[in-house]
């Protein structure tokens, strides 16, 4: 079975950068190479969703000249990018609070959901600006806005109501791969990832392969999923 939501933490670029001697900066840009190489490959295994944890709302405390590189390395990949990703029907959405990032990013967002596909076989979820425990405070309160509202009542809400009310109304993560040998969730996609399969490699983001997403994809078929369930 192909898993139809596949997370991916792309971790290990500053690494990959300071093994070669080099900044930090050029390990992002390696990481963004791959990435473009990855996205078409991802789907045409027969994904339907991809997330992506591009920047967490903590990694904001990095330096300023890291925060700027990586935001103005976004808005230039998603400039790039999008005409591509509209040809082949691939919806770009974004999971993250609501300020914070630089108004020229916002308004490329602005723009890139405004113009999206609007039948979509593909869907790319980028967590930019993205905190998981914050996902589900701003849903809970999403929630009880909506019960004070009447448009709803309490007991509407369920699992899987909470999880259409995520920032992005997605299927739950089926396969979440970690690289760079980290083994943590680092705050991402909490709620989504309830039952979804881990995977970690050692291997640094700007080496992860299709090779090695092959490999993910073949550790994910082998697996046995239970849901809680006795088999
Ligand atoms: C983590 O590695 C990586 C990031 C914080 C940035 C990831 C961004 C990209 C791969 C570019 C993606 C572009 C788009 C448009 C989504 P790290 O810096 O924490 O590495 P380290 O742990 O080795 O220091």
């Amino acid at each position: 079975m192909i898993p139809e939501h596949v997370a991916i933490i792309m971790d290990g670029n500053g690494r990959w950068a300071t093994k070669r001697g080099l900044p930090r900066s050029k390990g992002h840009l390696e990481g963004s190479k791959n990435l473009e190489k990855l996205i078409p490959y991802i789907f045409e295994k027969g994904v339907k969703v991809l997330s992506l944890y591009a920047f967490s709302t903590e990694n904001f405390k990095r330096s300023e000249e890291e925060v700027d590189y990586l935001m103005n390395l976004f808005t230039k990949v998603l400039k790039k990018q999008f005409k591509t990703f509209q040809a082949n029907n691939i919806k770009v959405v974004f999971s993250k609070r609501e300020e914070g990032l630089p108004i020229s990013l916002e308004k490329l967002i602005a723009k890139i959901e405004n113009e999206n596909v609007s039948n979509p076989d593909y869907i790319l979820n980028i967590c930019l600006n993205y905190s998981g425990s914050y996902e589900i405070v701003d849903t809970t309160k999403k929630l009880i806005k909506q019960v004070i509202n009447k448009e709803i009542n309490i007991d509407d809400i369920n699992q899987d109501y909470f999880l259409k009310n995520l920032y992005q109304d997605l299927p739950a993560i089926d396969l979440l791969i970690r690289t760079s040998g980290e083994y943590r969730l680092s705050n991402f996609m909490l709620f989504s990832l309830a039952y979804s399969e881990l995977y970690f490699t050692e291997v640094l983001f700007p080496d992860f392969s299709k090779k090695d997403f092959d490999e993910a994809l073949e550790a994910y078929q082998k697996r046995d999923r239970r849901f809680g369930l006795v088999k």
